[in-house]
């Protein structure tokens, strides 16, 4: 089955890039983690809105690898702010049906937190309404170069040998192993960039770039950017009658 087959079988798959919360906070004179925690109430309108929208996977970039680079400060206000989020909201995300999954190294975060990632993880693994995927401490050449060491270290063992790797033995590999690959990136803000987002599983996506800061990414916003692509057509490079 090719990869617009196995599309009409499933709802939608979503990934954004939240940008602009930052600009959202200094044009109003305010702290920047008051625009991050903005940014948190239209993630939670989107993930509410996902189901009846036909989206069926939502993939949202929070933290990057290139993200330490920011004052302590912020730092540390996000990771505080993600550790609240999990725990506030843990029972609604149950209630909406939503499958909770984290990508990124896990390695490089507290103990705290990946403690809450396995938690949520388990408590919410049984939900299909909607799978919603949160990269943290994420960056895509970072997952392939994790993704192909553990391939090397199974030719070496003699697990594997190099003419078994194929496309799929490195999907299988990745973070998001197991889950479709985005029928649409959104990224807000006005910024034309991929940013290391999921280089590996965009190769055939759609982009949808809206000057729209994301804390003013709203359901409406939501429906017109999806409204869009929806009237795009996709070919995955072949031919239509
Ligand atoms: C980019 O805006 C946004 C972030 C680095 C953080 C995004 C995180 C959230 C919206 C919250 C997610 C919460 C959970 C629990 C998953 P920016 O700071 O780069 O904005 P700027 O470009 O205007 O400075």
């Amino acid at each position: 089955m090719n990869t617009a087959d196995n599309r009409a079988l499933r709802g939608l798959h979503v990934a954004i890039i939240m940008d602009g919360n930052g600009r959202w906070a200094k044009g109003r004179g305010l702290p920047r983690l008051m625009g991050h925690r903005e940014g948190v109430h239209r993630l939670k309108e989107v993930v509410r809105a996902c189901p009846d929208l036909g989206v069926q996977f939502l993939t949202v970039y929070a933290f990057s690898t290139e993200n330490w680079r920011r004052s302590r400060r912020e730092v540390t206000g996000l990771m505080a702010m993600f550790a609240r989020s999990i725990r506030r909201e843990a029972r609604e995300l149950q209630k909406q049906g939503v499958r909770m999954r984290f990508i990124g190294d896990r390695s490089g975060l507290s103990p705290v937190l990946q403690n809450l990632f396995a938690w949520i993880e388990d408590l919410t693994a049984d939900n299909t309404r909607l799978h919603m995927t949160v990269a943290i401490n994420y960056g895509g050449r970072d997952e392939i170069v994790r993704a192909t060491r553990a391939i090397c270290a199974a030719v070496a063992e003699g697990r594997l040998r190099p003419d078994e790797v194929s496309e799929s033995l490195v999907s299988d590999h990745l973070d998001t192993q197991g889950l479709p690959d985005p029928d649409l990136v959104i990224r807000t803000s006005g910024e034309v960039r991929s940013s290391n987002f999921l280089p590996w599983q965009t190769a055939y996506s759609e982009y949808e770039f809206t000057p729209v800061l994301w804390p003013e990414f709203d359901r409406t916003e939501f429906e017109r950017v999806l409204h869009g692509y929806g009237l795009r057509e996709r070919r995955f490079g072949a031919v239509t009658a």
